[in-house]
């Protein structure tokens, strides 16, 4: 089990989910209501699956690839510590993650 963290863009609303190893986080966060579009379905391709992750957690997950770096490049509000949700796998090792929907992200309601 990972313990998942989920914190709205605005910093306001956390959910908190205990997701089984080899899930994706994409996959994790949908199923959970967050704004991911994820719309190329992990091919890499799209950017709408970008969320920010914890600064203390960012150097336990492995390297993004090259063409991860390259999809955040484009990516809405990325920060150094930007990950595509797509491209993470939740592993037992990993204990505890927390990540942060991004400021721009296009699903937001009400904005
Ligand atoms: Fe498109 Fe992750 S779902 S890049």
């Amino acid at each position: 089990m990972t313990r998942v963290t989920f914190i709205s863009a605005d910093g306001q609303d956390r959910t908190i989910v205990d997701a089984p190893a080899g899930e994706c986080l994409l996959d994790v966060a949908q199923a959970h209501g967050q704004p991911l579009e994820g719309t190329c379905e992990g091919q890499m391709a799209c950017s709408t699956c970008h969320v920010i992750v914890d600064p203390e957690d960012f150097g336990k997950l492995p390297q993004a690839s090259e063409s991860e770096e390259d999809m955040l490049d484009l990516a809405a509000g990325a920060t150094r510590t930007s990950r595509l949700s797509c491209q993470i796998r939740l592993e037992d090792w990993l204990e505890s993650l927390t990540v942060r929907m991004p400021q721009e992200s296009r699903n937001m309601q009400g904005v």
